[in-house]
């Protein structure tokens, strides 16, 4: 079996590339320079070398608030990227498994999330997501879509990592206390698709959106006191009390309006799967302890 991954750099793509390494199944990783999902042709040479068998979809533009401001730039990836990529799986007829995002909701929900509900973003990384998504129920061969949230890992740039990266300096930091959402674990999602892969021909893998997110909400504020708590426990930082919440109506680093209650129920997938994500205090402290390795 060969999976052909895209945005293999990413937090999600360098989990996958982890997770995957010492199974039976090849992964030709693609890196943003290797295959750009805005050229076709780029896409059509990879498929055509090497022979997927699934393509998994990691690559997209994350920055909220890059998004908002540069909209032209978050569609050219999130949907016509996205649309390429649906359109490669329908013509080599093989299976999609796409990752999409709790910010194709507006937040106003006074509950979780369910995979058919109404969906309606509030921004341009949303919209540009939710546009993707419906170009690829449109056009994939066979898909499978994943919506999760609040991505942290000790890759790339993440809130964890930027947390944590302060804390350690002594700073103390305002975080907004008023959105609250899931953390997920990056490995747990690879995880999840590498679970997904092996159960594609049955009848519920099919053509399905799924939700998978952490098992804790939790507001920003809470999920940074979090990480200092479990930094601090672990003698990487001098102080425990060093966040402090503030409103999102008074922080001012914000360009994008974000989802205020953005939890997505993940039951669907933990039940089909019999699934259970790592416990959110594990998960921080495997990143920090990654993190601290990577740089001994
Ligand atoms: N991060 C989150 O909190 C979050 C939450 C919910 C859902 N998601 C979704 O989960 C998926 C994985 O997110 P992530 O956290 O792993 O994101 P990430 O760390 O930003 O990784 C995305 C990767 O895609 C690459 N990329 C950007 N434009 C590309 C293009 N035109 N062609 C190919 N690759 C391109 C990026 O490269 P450069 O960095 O060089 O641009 C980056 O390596 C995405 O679909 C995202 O929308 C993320």
């Amino acid at each position: 079996m060969k999976i052909l991954l895209t945005g293999a750099n990413g937090q999600l793509g360098c989990s996958i590339k982890e997770i995957f390494k010492d199974s039976h199944i090849t992964v030709n990783a693609f890196s943003k320079t290797d295959l750009d999902i805005t050229n076709k042709k780029q896409i059509a040479l990879a498929m055509d070398e090497f022979k997927p068998n699934i393509i998994i979809n990691a690559a997209a533009n994350t920055n909220v608030d890059n998004a908002e401001k540069y909209p032209d730039k978050a569609f050219s990836i999130n949907y016509h990227g996205a649309k390429n990529i649906g359109m490669a799986s329908k013509d080599y007829n093989i299976p999609l498994i796409h990752v999409s995002t709790d910010f194709v909701f507006d937040g106003d929900k006074k509950d979780g999330y369910l995979e058919n509900d109404t969906k309606n973003p509030i921004n341009s990384y949303g919209l540009s997501k939710h546009r993707g998504e419906e170009e690829i129920i449109g056009l994939a061969s066979q898909f499978i879509i994943i919506r999760t949230s609040w991505i942290f890992s000790e890759f790339g740039k993440n809130f964890l990592k930027t947390i944590y990266q302060n804390i350690k300096l002594g700073k103390k930091l305002k975080i907004v206390s008023d959105q609250v959402g899931c953390p997920t674990y990056a490995y747990d999602i690879a995880e999840f698709i590498f679970t997904l892969i092996d159960s594609l021909h049955s009848s519920f893998a099919q053509n399905e959106i799924y939700h998978f997110a952490g098992l804790h909400s939790c507001s920003w504020y809470e999920f940074a006191n979090l990480i200092n708590k479990v930094a601090f426990n672990e003698g990487f930082v001098e102080k425990d009390d060093l966040i402090e919440p503030i409103e999102s109506s008074s922080y001012k680093g914000n360009i994008a309006l974000r989802p205020k209650y953005s939890i997505l129920n993940s039951n669907k997938a933990y039940k089909d799967f019999s699934l259970r994500p790592t416990k959110l205090q594990n998960a921080i402290l495997k990143s920090i302890l990654s993190i601290e390795n990577d740089e001994r």
